[in-house]
């Protein structure tokens, strides 16, 4: 027989990584809960025209990237490869402008892109996401961009690289596309191959090209944050103000190029300096039309997504577990006094396992120590507390005094 393995691009999670995550997971809901975000889920799979229209029909995550299936029914499914287009999708549906705007979520877990996996990039892999749905506010795209620099900060991730930029408003853009496609076509000999054939389709990409003649024409080409209308202009120096005043420094990059079509003005990404060449932990903006582009009112949106797995590696911070209490069977018939002992301890609050192997005497020793127990209660005709540090091993008077002495050891 073949031997089983997890899925090409796919990991499992093991024990001292799940505790980094859960960690990572409550610095976050306690960040986002006090700036008002509530927690909120969606399927891990949706209708595949939703993200087809949300993400965009031209983006590599519509044309190669989705793990697409047909249901039995025949409908088209497919495993989500981002949040952002659900949130919106179940905005609508739950005809949530009708709530208090803006409409602030939060949700986290797995999503999924068939790309090429190598470091810090994975087929499955888990997002923390924060969208803000119904107000244009300068002050809630600071406030989101703000949000994610503290959470790499407290996750232990920092520093980090934040670029900032502004994609004005689709008209604004659809006019600069022409006028960049115009430029591009002029020195369309100088190009790279994969630049010339997506010309037509996404110009822009080739802002991002690691082709050394494409890279050339580009730092001659206009840019469009010299093209904005003066209101979108405003609004980025707006959020750029409040971001200086809360002293979080960023660089202005007219080329950064987010992977999605939904973005209108605002647009950053956080990049670590610990990390390779997947360095993005995170990055988001403003996509004040697709909310109606999916059958909603008009409702200017915005928000970001953080890679879990990458915001880990960047912090290679362990997560010490708590530390832990062994009670030890002297003799068998003494399970259900340890059973109701290591009930106690936990409801106090104490890491507690008992023994559950059959050991020897000799044998659950060795098993404490090698699990790092701090202590061990000894449950047999009478209690005894051993200190695993000192060895030393003691009487005590009861279930209530050796609770006592354990509180004392753990302090
Ligand atoms: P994104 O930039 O495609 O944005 O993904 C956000 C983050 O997810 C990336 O910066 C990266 O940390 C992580 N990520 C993406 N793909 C992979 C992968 N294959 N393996 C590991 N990590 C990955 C979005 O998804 C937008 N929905 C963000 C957003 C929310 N914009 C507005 N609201």
């Amino acid at each position: 027989m073949t031997r089983l393995q997890a899925p090409r691009g796919t990991f499992d999670v093991q024990p001292a990584d799940a505790r980094r995550r859960l960690r990572l997971l409550r610095i976050a809901a306690e960040l986002f809960g006090r700036a008002g975000y509530e927690p909120f889920e969606t399927p891990v799979f949706e209708d595949t025209e939703l993200f087809a229209r949300g993400v965009g029909e031209s983006t590599d995550i519509v044309q190669k990237e989705m793990f697409t299936f047909e249901d039995k029914a025949g409908r088209s499914l497919t495993l989500r490869p981002e949040a952002t287009a659900a949130m919106c999708r179940a905005y609508v549906e739950h005809g949530m402008h009708k709530l208090a705007q803006p409409v602030k979520l939060w949700t986290w877990g797995p999503f999924f892109r068939h790309e090429a996996p190598q470091a810090g990039r994975f087929r499955q892999f888990t997002q923390l996401d924060v969208e803000a749905l119904g107000s244009d506010e300068p002050s809630v795209d600071a406030e989101l961009i703000l949000l994610l620099a503290q959470l790499i900060e407290q996750a232990g991730a920092g520093p980090a690289r934040l670029r900032l930029s502004s994609l004005g408003t689709p008209e604004t853009r659809a006019d600069y596309i022409d006028e960049l496609t115009a430029y591009l076509r002029q020195r369309e000999g100088e190009l790279s191959e994969d630049v010339r054939a997506r010309l037509d389709q996404n110009p822009l990409r080739a802002f991002d090209a690691d082709h050394a003649g494409t890279q050339a024409v580009m730092a001659q080409a206009p840019r469009l944050l010299d093209r904005l209308a003066p209101e979108d202009t405003e609004h980025f120096e707006e959020v750029q103000a409040l971001l200086d005043e809360a002293e979080l420094p960023y660089e202005i990059d007219s080329t950064l190029v987010r992977g999605l079509d939904y973005y209108t003005r605002t647009v950053f990404e956080f990049e670590s300096e610990r990390l390779g060449a997947q360095a993005a932990l995170g990055g988001g903006g403003r996509y004040d039309r697709l909310v109606e582009e999916l059958g909603g009112p008009p409702t200017p949106a915005n928000g970001w997504a953080a890679g879990i797995e990458r915001i880990l590696l960047a912090a290679d911070s362990p997560d010490e577990p708590a530390p832990r209490i062994y009670l030890a069977l002297a003799k068998p018939d003494a399970v259900r006094e340890a059973f109701a002992l290591a009930r106690r301890l936990r409801e106090e609050g104490i890491r507690v396992e008992m023994e559950q192997a059959g050991r020897s005497m000799k044998g659950q020793i060795k098993h404490a120590d090698r699990i790092g127990a701090r202590a061990t209660v000894i449950v047999g005709d009478a209690i005894e507390v051993k200190d695993m540090d000192s060895g030393k091993q003691s009487p005590a008077d009861g279930a209530d005094d050796a609770l006592a002495r354990v509180r004392e050891l753990l302090a």
